[in-house]
């Protein structure tokens, strides 16, 4: 009999959660080439490289799916703020901004600015994108969305009115276009100045072209304050009538007046999931982060500016504070600010458990890479939940938080042997201490990266060990067409 071929890696002794949910159990990983090749006791098998892990979980890499990486994966291709989390995968174009396909003139309006403030940040083709991807791989592998407010700017001169039947129609050549070119899905900003006029009609129009490609449609909702559930009976309808499946993107019920009310939104949830697909991410944070906006402003008991133009050292200050010194009022100096992005406390911690414990909620990190002085999340979301909520706050046991973070997320997105640690699997995974794994970027020191990861591994390669990245990019930008039946052929309800 011939011997089978050595592994190039064995990790010893795991505590293997696999991201079904199932119980941990202690066994022996291998490792070939990019595949997990075996779980078990592999007594009789020595690979290249050992490393014994007792003590230690070893889950399948996070999958990020709510991230505006966009441009990061392109101009920071290591990507430690995510692989620091052990993050392996990232869902990019949401909140209805992506880069492609769009060949702007001049600079585009927030929030696009959050991804790419110059017009060769952009690309006239989502082929173009991907292909960059393919050309410059980051350390991650990337998901991407298709943008309705990108649609809308590339074709519309004034954002201010809802599309005409002949604009509709070429923002659904470029959707196709861009769908055919492997883009997953296509994404809502309706709460923003550039998709804010769409009316639910044109953007069911387009969302009708998800359906036969097998794509799905996430939102940022057009209201997540006192409307909230009526943005709700919007998304849901957009859903049934293109036929496609739903992500309500960073759910919240925002404003002091609205907390507690995902007592409502909740449930309301599950009564449209017993009809239609409906899916959600959150993120384990009370504050929100976007551009700096009057709207959101309102809202909030508390903001900190992240970045500004005209201000460049106002950047991790209180907006309160920044007033008082300018001896203005709050709303004066945010004016005096633009362009910039701020920090919202605008949740009740009780919201944002409510939200994290309900069963179909995935956990994305919703990171800003390019504020100077980004919200937390941006570094700590996933050992955050592991950390602070698994074990300090025991909102739920660790292998129900691993599988919102992998195997859930996979499911959802259709991405096939990936989010799952069994063998024929991908091999993107991480080693983590359960005992120590925190976040470490706060308020105040915002990038700090995470403890308690030991090995985060994309497609067999090591991208963070011992603290540090390692520099390897082999991340891949996954298209549309190689998902899964729960991703292209998923089954949608009338
Ligand atoms: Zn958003
Ligand atoms: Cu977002």
């Amino acid at each position: 009999m011939p011997t089978a071929p050595k592994p190039d890696w064995v990790l010893r002794n795991a505590n293997v959660i696999d991201g079904t949910g199932a119980p941990a159990r202690v066994a022996d990983i291998a490792i070939t080439d990019d595949r997990i090749t075996a779980v078990g006791t592999l007594t009789d098998v020595t690979g290249a490289s050992e490393v014994d892990v007792a003590g230690r979980v070893a889950a399948p890499g996070f999958i990020d799916v709510h991230t505006h990486d966009d441009r990061a994966v392109l101009s920071d291709p290591t990507m430690s703020c995510k692989v620091s989390q052990g993050v392996t995968t990232v869902v990019t174009g949401n909140c209805g901004i992506s880069l492609a396909p769009l060949a702007p003139a001049e600079p585009p309006p927030p929030p696009a600015d959050l991804i790419g403030d110059r017009p060769e940040h952009y690309f006239a083709r989502f082929a173009h994108y991907l292909d960059a991807l393919d050309r410059e791989p980051s350390a991650v592998n990337v998901v991407a969305q298709i943008g309705h407010s990108t649609l809308r700017m590339g074709i519309m001169d004034e954002l201010d009115r809802a599309a005409t039947p002949s604009e509709i129609a070429k923002m659904r050549a470029r959707l196709e276009d861009s769908l055919e070119a492997g883009a997953v899905g296509m994404s809502t900003g309706l709460f923003y100045p550039p998709a804010n006029a769409a009316p639910t009609d044109e953007v069911a129009e387009l969302a009708a072209a998800l359906a036969p490609a097998g794509a799905i449609h996430s939102t940022h909702m057009r209201d997540e304050t006192e409307h909230v559930l009526e943005s709700l009976d919007e998304t849901f309808e957009i859903g049934r009538r293109a036929r496609v499946p739903v992500v309500i993107s960073h759910h919240k019920c925002a404003g002091a007046p609205n907390h507690g009310r995902t007592r409502e939104s909740l449930p309301k949830i599950d009564a449209a999931r017993t009809h239609q697909p409906v899916a959600l991410d959150v993120y384990p944070y009370v504050a929100g982060s976007t551009v700096l906006n009057p709207r959101r402003m309102m809202n909030a008991s508390r903001v900190i500016v992240t970045w500004s133009k005209a201000h460049p050292e106002a950047a991790g200050r209180d907006l309160s504070e920044i007033a008082a010194g300018w001896g203005c009022s709050a709303a004066a100096a945010a004016e005096r600010l633009q362009p910039a992005g701020a920090i919202y406390f605008i949740m009740d911690e009780a919201d944002v458990r409510r939200v994290m414990a309900y069963p179909h909620a995935m956990i994305g990190s919703d990171g800003l890479p390019h504020d100077s002085h980004p919200h937390p999340r941006l570094w700590g979301t996933f050992p955050r939940v592991l950390g602070h909520y698994v074990r300090e706050v025991g909102l739920f046991p660790l292998e129900e938080a691993v599988r919102r973070m992998t195997g859930l997320s996979a499911a959802q997105f259709g991405l096939t042997d990936r989010g799952v640690l069994r063998a024929g699997a991908y091999a993107d995974l991480v080693v983590f201490d359960p005992r120590t794994i925190a976040d470490r970027s706060t308020w105040e020191a915002p990038t700090r990266p995470a403890t308690g990861i030991d090995l985060v591994m994309v497609n067999g390669r090591t991208v963070w060990q011992a603290g540090a990245g390692t520099g390897a990019r082999p991340g891949r930008a996954l298209r549309l067409q190689q998902l899964g039946p729960k991703g292209r052929d998923r089954e949608v309800a009338a």
